[in-house]
């Protein structure tokens, strides 16, 4: 939920102003993971580490910091050609935003030890009644100061045995022992001045490496041992929770595994295997392993927001790319004695066991969760397996039967998310296939899982999940076709549904037109306490989506309703004051939806319907509703279309509201805790 990250020059000179600004920079990077509280810390010249922490976003962090500097003798022209920094940006979890809940969390008043979190420590109550019992006094409400403070615990006990020359990985393996929970740390000590270590369990960690002579970084390719050995030349070192923050300097990187401690020292990174197995609280000296630093693909324009104002428009603009991107090289035109199909590679050692399975099992999270919903019909229909829907808490709190016949389909945007983790280790559990859909290369639920589909739309960095979404529904469309590939009788829907997918970024083009009028429907509504949206079939999901959207950034009541339950009870909300939304695009559920529309128009319902284009006559009862006009294509396809106007309502409404678009209240980009 938080982000962490750190810098190390080594060999380079650098100035304390420019240590500053890199560790302020990787946090404005991280921003969306986390944004109520933030903090750093730097070395000062004699009295070693210096920590500053601000409640607020970074920007409040940076102002503070540079006021804070300014009435010290502190000189930002100062150069060091060896430093470590660490940094942190927060999302509460325990504790509120506050400086002293903010990270680094520290040892004691000396910052001997210092740690940035990113996790939840689940036994934190224990450890700290057992840090009290040894004198330890706590300042905050934290999980995380346990950390620093048993750190300080294992480093003083070491010392007192005589053993002078525990390392500074010797003390965090230590540490990790008495650790439950999930966790990237990072640790800075005035005992080890110039090095960092970090470890991981859960959450994720990236090393990246940049080697600062020409030289010695230029050639076909390059050398894992000498980017990670201490080999004197000057080098950048860079922890950080997500690539996002490392692609502007390089794009070697190591990605930390669970139980993997790095120690960065001398311009190396020694890399540690953390043994759970290895008990009895004396500081072991592991062997290191050997590991292989790979190449991110991200660029860096992924990560500005180029001529856009925020990152949620930008991404909802991008949608005619990142779809090309999902499905770039995975599906296959045919030609005169060969059928239109699908290729996933991640599945097609997997694909004969998926398609005898008693169930398939759909398993997500808010708009992943959505994502899955607007599948599931297509899935059903070219699969003929039984095809369910887990929120994963709900699983989670039934503990839901799965069996060992059942394909479980984890869906995930982060790959990260706590609910959605915990129910993939359960299914795992129970023996039954598990299948990842996640947009991050690497991440937990992605290494996981048994097998996979990578939804590549590239870095979404708005909280509000948009490009994501859509690229999940057309990778689970794809998984669909690939299921049913060995079915004759379905052959030609499934062609139809290969041409609508080669067409469906020209399409999203074409829905994207409707940005101007959304902003004037936005204008409309910008005073509105409430919004309906109706849908079903395909696009129930559609509803439940476009509601979601505005409730979390224009922070509007927003419900999605399923139409076949209008009147079950919704129908007793409607009046003429309530904006209704309804989906009634042309597929088998139109005339139910024309009908829908009669009965809200019979009780003078404020509505907005949405339809195919050339439509609008014949859904506008008494012409006196709105119309958005959407171009048509496959039925199973319609949902990444239908869903763009209400991402862009959502996104004006949220603007004009005078809201924050890319950073919600209260939310975060990756929901790492329970
Ligand atoms: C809403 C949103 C969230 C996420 C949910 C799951 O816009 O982004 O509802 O969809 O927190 O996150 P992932 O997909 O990362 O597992």
């Amino acid at each position: 939920m938080c982000g962490i990250f750190a810098y190390l020059n080594y060999n380079v000179s650098r100035e304390r102003r420019y240590i500053l600004e890199m560790l302020f920079n990787g946090l404005r990077r991280l921003e969306y993971r986390g944004y109520d509280s933030a903090g750093i810390s730097i070395d000062s010249d004699e009295h070693g580490p210096l920590v500053f922490r601000q409640e607020g976003n970074i920007e409040s962090l940076v102002k503070s910091v540079y006021q804070e500097v300014a009435t010290t003798d502190l000189n930002l022209e100062e150069s060091f050609s060896i430093h470590a920094g660490i940094a942190h940006t927060r999302w509460a979890t325990h504790g509120e935003p506050a400086p002293r809940n903010s990270h680094p969390q520290t040892s004691d008043p000396g910052n001997e030890f210092l740690v940035v979190h990113n996790g939840v420590v689940t036994n934190y109550e224990v450890l700290k009644e057992s840090l009290v019992r040894h004198g330890f006094t706590f300042q905050s409400d934290t999980d995380t100061e346990v950390i620093p403070k048993l750190a300080k615990f294992v480093f003083d006990n070491a010392n007192e045995e005589g053993d002078k020359r525990v390392t500074f990985s010797q003390v965090v393996l230590e540490v990790m022992r008495h650790l439950e929970g999930a966790y990237a740390l990072i640790f800075k000590s005035r005992h080890y001045p110039n090095e960092l270590v970090a470890c991981k369990r859960g959450s994720p960690l990236l090393l990246g490496v940049k080697e600062l002579n020409e030289k010695a970084s230029t050639g076909a390719c390059f050398n894992d041992a000498k980017f990670l050995s201490s080999n004197g030349q000057p080098k950048e070192l860079f922890l950080s929770s997500d690539a996002s923050a490392l692609v502007e300097h390089t794009k070697k990187v190591l990605v930390i595994e669970d139980g993997e401690v790095v120690h960065v020292k001398d311009g190396g990174a020694t890399i540690f295997k953390f043994d759970p197995a290895k008990r009895g609280g004396t500081l072991t000296r592991p062997a290191s392993v050997e590991r292989a630093l790979s190449v991110l693909e991200m660029e860096v324009e992924q990560i500005n927001k180029g001529k856009y104002e925020h990152y949620m428009q930008k991404e909802i603009h991008e949608q005619p790319d990142s779809l090309t991107t999902t499905m770039r090289g995975r599906l296959i035109r045919g030609g005169s004695c060969k059928a239109k199909s699908v290729l996933l590679g991640g599945l097609k050692d997997h694909l004969k066991t998926i398609r005898r399975s008693r169930r398939i099992v759909f398993i997500g999270c808010g708009t992943s969760y959505n994502a899955a919903l607007a599948a599931r019909p297509i899935l059903e229909e070219l699969s003929g397996i039984p095809v369910t829907l887990e929120i994963a808490s709900d699983l989670l709190d039934r503990q839901g039967p799965i069996y060992r016949e059942d394909t479980t389909v984890f869906v995930s945007q982060s790959g990260e998310t706590a609910d959605t983790l915990q129910a993939l280790e359960y299914a795992l559990e129970n023996g039954a296939l598990c299948v990842g859909i996640t947009n991050t290369v690497g991440s937990a639920i992605a290494r996981t899982t048994h097998c996979g589909v990578h939804i590549n739309a590239g870095c979404e960095i708005g909280v509000a999940s948009t490009k994501a979404y859509t690229s999940q529904i057309v990778v689970m469309a794809m998984l669909a076709l690939a299921i049913g590939d060995d079915t004759i009788s379905s052959q030609t829907r499934r062609e139809a549904i290969i041409d609508g997918l080669f067409d469906l970024p020209s399409k999203l083009k074409e829905v994207l037109k409707l940005d101007e009028e959304m902003k004037d429907l936005a204008r409309l509504l910008i005073a509105e306490q409430s919004l309906l949206v109706f849908g079903r079939g395909y696009n129930y999901a559609t509803a439940l989506e476009g509601a979601l959207k505005v409730k979390e950034v224009a922070l509007m009541h927003s419900e999605g309703i399923l139409a076949g339950e209008m009147k079950h009870g919704p129908l007793a909300l409607v009046d003429e004051t309530l904006p209704i939304v309804v989906v009634a695009t042309r597929d088998a559920c139109f005339s139910k939806q024309q009908s829908v529309i009669h009965q809200l128009h019979a009780r003078k319902g404020r509505l907005i319907v949405m339809c195919t284009k050339g439509d609008a006559a014949s859904v506008c009862v008494g012409g006196s509703c709105r119309v958005i006009e959407v171009p048509q294509v496959e039925d199973c396809l319609q949902p990444v279309i239908n869903i763009v106007p209400l991402q862009l309502l959502a996104y004006h409404l949220t603007v004009l509201r005078g809201h924050n678009v890319d950073q919600p209240r209260n939310l975060a980009k990756s929901v790492t805790t329970q």
